[in-house]
């Protein structure tokens, strides 16, 4: 089936990245949240980075005007049965997604995929909510989503060939590099890069090193973009401790125990950006 029509489901920091990249490939989008000054944020969101590729000759105003005019918006998930392929990127909250899924299973044509933005909760799980599990996938978008290159494609068990490669093809299309993981806690990403963030959350709690120079070793001794704890407030201290919880729980490794400091920083509050404290404060 042409995918022409996208659906994305959560227009927060990755599904208003999700939303915008699909809609610069040329793709109709419907942006759905909750509420609808949700998604007027995700679409201001969209519109700021535009303008800022317009003030650096990347886009004419009028390729930005065609990209905005091709998304539009929606608070109800029966908006879904005009999608031709969508990808979820709620909350990280079980319930909230199985429920999610429950719906788009009942409301979505039944020839379409039903892809998961999830950073940690398995696919097949997911996919067991619905009845069409050979059309669930992962498709794992990196914040900040315009500029990451890769999308992580993560088969569940059930997945099948002709989901895969449409998925992998739609990556693409975006512009992305995708990556194939198969379906176990916390796929390759962030089975990688969480226990690293942690280990640094580590090295404060110890006091082996101050925030700054913990951030420098990692910046200028292993040239990483961004510094671990940065990195950390990226992502959303909630969002760590979640693929932290996951990796722990699904392995049952104490190798992948949460910091002490991280789960104290999250029942504080301090999310990172998004709440303007995590390890470092925002204005
Ligand atoms: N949205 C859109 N564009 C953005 C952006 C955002 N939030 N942040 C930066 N950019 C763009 C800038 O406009 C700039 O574009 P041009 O090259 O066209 O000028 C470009 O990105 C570089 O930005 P800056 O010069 O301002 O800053 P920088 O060079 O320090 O790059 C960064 C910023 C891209 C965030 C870089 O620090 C980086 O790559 N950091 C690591 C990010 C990372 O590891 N992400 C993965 C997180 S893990 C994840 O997402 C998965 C999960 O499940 C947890």
């Amino acid at each position: 089936m042409a995918i022409q029509t996208f659906g994305v489901i959560g227009s927060g920091q990755m599904g208003n990245g999700i939303a915008q990249v699909a809609a610069m490939s040329g793709l109709s989008v419907i942006m759905n949240d909750i509420a609808p000054e949700f998604v007027e944020k995700g679409i201001k969101t969209i519109s700021r980075n535009l303008d800022r590729s317009v003030e650096k000759g990347k886009m004419t105003t009028d390729e930005k005007a065609a990209v905005m005019a091709r998304i539009s918006s929606s608070v109800s998930l029966n908006d879904m049965a005009r999608a031709d392929f969508v990808v979820e990127a709620a909350t990280e909250n079980e319930k909230i997604k199985f429920q999610i899924f429950k719906t788009l299973d009942e409301v979505c044509k039944p020839e379409v995929i039903l892809s998961t933005n999830t950073s940690s909760i398995p696919i097949g799980r997911i996919a067991a909510q619905t009845k069409r599990p050979a059309k669930l996938i992962g498709m794992h978008f990196m914040n900040p989503v315009p500029v990451m290159k890769l999308v992580e494609v993560i088969r569940g068990i059930a997945t099948s060939d002709e989901t895969f490669q449409a998925t992998w093809d739609l990556a693409i299309r975006f512009g992305k590099t995708p990556a194939l993981a198969n379906d176990y806690p916390g796929f390759i990403a962030n089975r990688i890069l969480l226990p690293m963030i942690n280990e640094a959350i580590y090295c404060l709690y110890h006091g082996v090193g101050k925030r700054e120079d913990i951030d420098t070793v990692m910046k200028l001794g292993m040239n990483h973009p961004m510094g671990p704890l940065a990195l950390a407030d990226l992502i959303g201290l909630d969002t760590c401790l979640a693929i932290m919880e996951t990796l722990y729980n699904g392995f049952k490794d104490p190798k992948y125990r949460p910091c002490p400091l991280l789960q104290k920083y999250v029942e504080a509050g301090w999310l990172g950006r998004k709440t303007g404290k995590g390890f470092y404060e925002y204005s």
